[in-house]
């Protein structure tokens, strides 16, 4: 049975199918994604292969002295409107600025991660962060989630096709909708770190997102999240958090992803600061309070 959060975005989704179709009535194709900025050109990205609707490509980050693929599996052709009546699609849509960001992060920052646990939340079709940190660092084990079956099975592809540049490291996927009443059963043992990209705009799910991130983690635990303002959802989102987590928010956190911004702030017509820039937040748990 659906619980509230499906139906919920059902309900969204349905409202949007219904905009587009009235706005598009004779168009087969239409481009929900609102990725229009390229990104902050961290990564080479090499077409491999087409699969179905899906295309294979090489994904190597610029400038590491490792020069590891990372072969990566998305949706080729651009969303349409049956695609819209399920959970919340945007993780299908296209792979967001601020995974990537977080990917550079994390492999830059990778020492701090070997050895431990790390659970991926709103990982998207490709969980980018975590395979990246599986294949160039030696965390434990990584699992990646979501909530969008599709996202999974997608993740669960990649997974199969990396599994030689994991080394010791297990890495797994998962459906996991944050939920106050989320099923964390098979995720009882705690993670040393959560790591989450672009999912704090989606208001009603603050909460159980809040919840989750405290029933998995540790209590020495860390999350690294990376997120755009998004008008004042992020805003909103640290207001939340902070019952729980000391929620610590750095803006200028790297040289290189500051200079890009800086650089498409002045250059690129389609950045918007408030859409694609991450700002990066760190959460601890609290001491004193019991999850
Ligand atoms: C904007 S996308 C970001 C995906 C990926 N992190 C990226 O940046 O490319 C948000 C992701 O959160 C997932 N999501 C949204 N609401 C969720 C919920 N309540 N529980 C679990 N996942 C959810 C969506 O399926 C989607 O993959």
């Amino acid at each position: 049975m659906a619980n509230d959060w499906q139906r919920k975005a059902r309900q969204r989704w349905k409202l949007l199918a219904s905009v587009i179709n009235k706005q598009a009535l004779g168009r087969e194709n239409i481009n929900v994604s609102v990725r229009r900025f390229s990104g902050f050109n961290l990564f080479s990205k090499t077409f491999l292969e087409s699969e179905g609707d899906y295309e294979w490509t090489d994904y190597r980050l610029f400038g590491s002295h490792v020069n590891k693929p990372m072969l990566v599996k998305q949706r080729s052709r651009q969303v349409i409107l049956e695609d819209l009546t399920g959970f919340d699609n945007t993780g299908n849509v296209c792979l967001w600025p601020s995974e990537e960001v977080l990917t550079y992060y994390l492999v830059k920052n990778k020492n701090q991660l070997n050895g431990k646990t790390v659970c991926e939340l709103g990982a998207g079709m490709t969980g980018l962060a975590g395979i990246f940190l599986a294949s160039f660092a030696e965390p434990f084990h990584v699992v990646l989630t979501d909530g969008n079956y599709d996202c999974v099975e997608n993740m669960r592809a990649i997974i199969h096709r990396n599994q030689p540049s994991f080394g010791s490291t297990l890495v797994t996927c998962q459906s996991l909708i944050w939920d106050e009443n989320a099923n964390l059963s098979n995720l009882e043992f705690k993670f040393d770190f959560i790591i989450s990209a672009d999912c704090l705009f989606f208001t009603q799910c603050q909460s159980g997102l809040v919840h989750v991130m405290d029933a998995l983690l540790n209590e020495s635990g860390l999350a690294i999240v990376m997120a755009p303002c998004r008008k004042n959802t992020l805003e909103l989102f640290c207001s939340k958090a902070r019952s729980r987590f000391s929620v610590t928010m750095l803006r200028n956190y790297d040289p290189l992803v500051w200079s890009r911004h800086q650089l498409a702030k002045r250059e690129d017509p389609l950045y918007e600061e408030d859409i694609h820039y991450p700002v990066l937040l760190l959460l601890s748990k609290k001491t004193g309070i019991k999850s």
